[in-house]
């Protein structure tokens, strides 16, 4: 079941639970260097100053899944904040003007029947647990703040989807890309 919307902030703050261990550009501009990463959720989120930086987002109903994805995504999802899973990464992607002035239609053609998305990400799942939120409608700089969570055992792997998704079609569409690593 897909849960209510909730709304989450990503701040660069002292008092985080994360240790910010690097931040790259991958596309377009970064973001200032922070020490630690604090998750607000819910009217936390709403609430929060800002500090050196804040990212927000929001949770949402899923736009491209159908019955089968949907359903193998259930099966095989794992929670977040699992104890071994110490390692994480945040990164927030902005598309482009033209992926936006697509039909939903053809934006799924490129997201799933060219890209596989949803088919490698699977091969990824359990051990990198994710949750994705969007920005575009809260008048954010980003569109989309993609959040996952791995033991230090699967680093290697996270490193092989992300090399992956980024050289499929869906990634020309794709015109700001930051990849914020982290520990706790
Ligand atoms: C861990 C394995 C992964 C799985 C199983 C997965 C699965 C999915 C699914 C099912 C959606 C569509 C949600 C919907 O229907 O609205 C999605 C969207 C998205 N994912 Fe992934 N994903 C994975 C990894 C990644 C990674 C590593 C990145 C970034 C490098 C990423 C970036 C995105 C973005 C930006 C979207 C939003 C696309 C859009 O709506 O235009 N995903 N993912």
């Amino acid at each position: 079941m897909m849960p209510v919307p909730l709304h989450v902030a990503f701040a660069a703050s002292p008092s985080g639970l994360w240790r910010i261990d690097r931040i790259t550009a991958v596309s377009g501009e970064g973001l200032p260097a922070a020490e630690r990463l604090a998750v607000l959720e819910g009217p936390e989120a709403q609430t929060a100053r800002v500090g050196v930086w804040v990212l927000r987002g929001v949770t949402s109903n899923s736009r491209y899944t159908n019955r089968q994805e949907a359903d193998a995504l259930a099966r095989h999802q794992a929670m977040l904040l699992r104890p071994q899973a110490t390692c994480a990464a945040l990164i927030p992607i902005r598309k482009t003007a033209a992926w936006w002035d697509m039909a939903q239609d053809e934006r799924r053609a490129i997201f799933e029947e060219q890209s596989r998305h949803i088919s490698i990400g699977l091969e990824y799942l359990p051990a990198v647990a994710r949750r994705l939120h969007h920005s575009r409608e809260l008048g954010e700089p980003f569109d989309f703040l993609t959040w996952f969570e791995y033991a230090p055992e699967h680093a290697a792997a996270f490193e092989e989807l992300v090399r992956r998704l980024r050289d499929t079609p869906e990634w020309r569409y794709v015109d700001r890309e930051v990849d914020i690593r982290l520990r706790r």
